[in-house]
């Protein structure tokens, strides 16, 4: 916790927020969150009012707004188009190709969903049964997911850079009896064959009965005249005409699952319901990133993954806002692509993660600086502890000091951010901020008692959100052992964590990679972040190998700036640097000079495949790998 410097909140802009007295409403929410979260809950539409707001009776199976009936999408859309926002925009995409946009307005867009949910409606699908979706950053996924929500259908959105096999392994486990998918998708210039996966990945299947195909990359692709429909050919087609209701379902209606890695074994399905998610998700987002008609809000996150489901989908809609959707990656085909589009569409608030940003600090200051980045207000970051270093950057150059940047913690298990900062609080780099409102979290030792401030442990949360996972699909006895019986009545988290002497929690990481040396604790986070201070170093993997004397030996692996090449003196140059930045025992042991980390599609570097090939053993599973 070396990080000291706070950013104190301009006081004009507080000013300004929907939340200025934060301590007031963190204190009573804490105090009463039932109250708290009926209040919040009550900002959007239910065809039936619950009568239980927090039903913990069979805990953890907990239950939120019972006896309610709603839609989330009676929420993301049939509500707007009643006032003013029927002609605002409600998504604009662009493609990997700029001159190819798209913009929807609230009233097209629910004109493209009802036409979306009659075709599905046309093929058989009702409540309960699960859709899935294997769509690259198309508006498509979009009406895909709100049609089968709006049906009180369940999809599975499968990131649509997934393998085969892992494809084929979802849809089995869900009993998937519908595919949705593209001809192709665009990488980099090139058409990635997203049909002839599902193809390859449903050609086993003892479920699927019919592949929806929406063209989108334009190449020829087999179609199977049993199983395989071109979209725009169903929608040609007058059942996918007129009007369609969006079904009212009980709160705790299942709305989507969401395969996600364990630290072992197969994905588990993380399942989300309608009525405690959207009610999570519009909260978090109008409160952390201050959410107003005007915005344009830019999540980069792809919907295969939970962040794209909550808050580049269903928030920024929820609360009515616009919504900014880009096809391609941050570097192609140059490493301004970013800055160009949030010049170009006025972008607002722009919510990303470290990886990328580490990415582009990279290749300089000067493509951000050659584009004007004033419409910005507010940053946010998201999915793994965000280095100072990468902080002060993506404060200072690309919110040009002016924009306060939200790291929020939150797991595709919470659905909805467990820990952040709101714009009116002093902000500290490097540091995810306070529990949210209502929430309380708790750092824990191994026999779950609290340990001083200043102190890492296990990181817990002590109150259910109504955004939280209900189970685990099809296992709920993982689900129990994973997360609830280790300290009963508290949520394991899987993060190691401390939190300060003002209540600010700083992530460490998963506890499956706190490395211990010579008994010391150690997060590979602060070993990374020690070693990318180093301004020779872009990005750093630590992890542990077995060893004689110590337990672990720190073993990281180094990226170094393009024009830098590695040697022996540089490597003692960051040693030292460690020794000198973080602590002398974290002084690593091994080091190695890499081109490239092994990350998730989400852009954690995989150390468990970085371990294997420290040690010479099978890297195991791969599917996640991006490259
Ligand atoms: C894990 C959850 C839900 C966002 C996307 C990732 C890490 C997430 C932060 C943050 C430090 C973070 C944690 C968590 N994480 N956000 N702001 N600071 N760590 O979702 O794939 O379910 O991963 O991501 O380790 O447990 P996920």
């Amino acid at each position: 916790m070396s990080e000291k410097t706070m950013y104190e909140p301009d006081p004009g802009a507080v000013e300004t927020y929907r939340i200025r007295d934060w301590q007031t409403l963190e204190e009573q929410s804490r105090k009463d969150p039932q109250a708290y979260w009926a209040e919040q809950a009550a900002e959007l539409q239910w065809s039936k009012p619950w009568h239980t707001v927090l039903d913990d009776s069979d805990a953890p199976f907990h239950k939120w707004f019972v006896g309610g009936r709603t839609n989330i999408v009676t929420n993301c859309v049939d509500r707007h188009l009643e006032g003013p926002r029927k002609n605002k925009l409600a998504l604009i995409w662009v493609g990997e190709d700029i001159s190819k946009v798209r913009t929807f307005s609230y009233f097209a867009l629910n004109r493209e969903v009802e036409q979306f949910a009659n075709v599905l409606t046309a093929m058989g699908v009702g409540e309960g049964d699960v859709v899935t979706i294997y769509l690259p950053r198309i508006p498509e996924v979009v009406f895909a997911m709100l049609a089968c929500a709006k049906l009180g259908a369940v999809h599975s959105v499968i990131f649509a850079g997934y393998s085969a096999d892992a494809l084929s392994s979802r849809i089995a486990d869900s009993k998937s009896r519908i595919v949705i998918t593209a001809d192709g998708s665009w990488v980099n210039g090139s058409v990635f064959p997203l049909k002839d996966i599902v193809d390859e990945g449903v050609h086993f299947s003892a479920t699927v009965e019919n592949v929806i195909v929406v063209r989108n990359t334009g190449q020829d692709v087999a179609m199977d005249p049993e199983r395989d429909h071109w979209y725009h050919d169903l929608c040609a087609l007058p059942i996918a005409r007129g009007r369609c209701e969006t079904v009212q379902v009980d709160s705790e209606h299942p709305l989507y699952l969401l395969y996600t890695s364990g630290s072992t074994g197969s994905p588990k399905a993380i399942l989300h319901t309608h009525g405690g998610y959207m009610v999570g998700v519009h909260t978090s987002l109008k409160q952390t990133f201050d959410i107003r008609d005007e915005d344009r809000w830019w999540c980069t996150a792809d919907p295969g993954w939970v962040t794209g489901h909550s808050y580049l989908v269903y928030g920024p809609l929820l609360a009515g806002a616009t919504t900014f959707m880009y096809e391609g990656s941050p570097t192609y085909p140059h490493p301004d692509r970013w800055w160009q589009l949030i010049e170009h569409y006025g972008i607002t608030t722009f919510y990303t993660a470290p990886t990328a940003i580490r990415s582009l600090m990279r290749f300089g200051e000067a493509w951000p600086s050659r584009r004007d980045l004033s419409s910005l207000r507010l940053l946010g970051s998201v999915g793994e502890p965000i280095n100072p270093e990468a902080w002060r950057w993506f404060h200072q150059v690309i919110g040009g000091g002016r924009c306060p940047l939200m790291d929020t913690w939150w797991q595709t298990e919470t659905g909805m951010f467990q820990i952040t900062t709101v714009p009116s609080m002093p902000l500290k780099p490097g540091a995810a901020g306070r529990p949210v409102f209502g929430q309380e979290a708790e750092v824990v030792d191994e026999e779950g008692n609290p340990v001083p401030d200043g102190t890492e442990g296990l990181l817990l949360l002590k109150n259910p959100a109504p955004a939280m996972f209900r189970t685990l699909y099809n296992d709920e006895q993982r689900f129990i052992d994973t997360y609830w019986s280790r300290f009963p009545g508290r949520y394991l988290t899987g993060d190691a964590a401390k939190r300060d002497e003002d209540g600010y929690f700083w992530i460490i990481g998963r506890t499956d990679d706190v490395i211990k040396v010579s008994g010391h604790r150690l997060g590979n986070a602060e070993i990374e972040s020690a070693l990318v201070a180093h301004p020779e170093v872009v990005e750093a993997a630590a992890i542990g190998l077995p060893h004689d004397v110590k337990g672990s030996a720190i073993h990281v692996f180094v990226v170094l700036r393009t024009d830098r090449e590695p040697g022996k003196e540089l490597e003692e140059e960051l040693r030292d640097h460690v020794a000198k930045h973080l602590s002398p025992i974290a002084k690593p042991d091994g080091m190695e000079f890499v081109d490239k980390l092994p990350k998730t599609r989400s852009g954690k570097i995989m150390r468990r495949v970085l371990r294997a090939r420290a040690l010479g053993e099978d890297e195991g599973d791969l599917t996640t790998l991006e490259e």
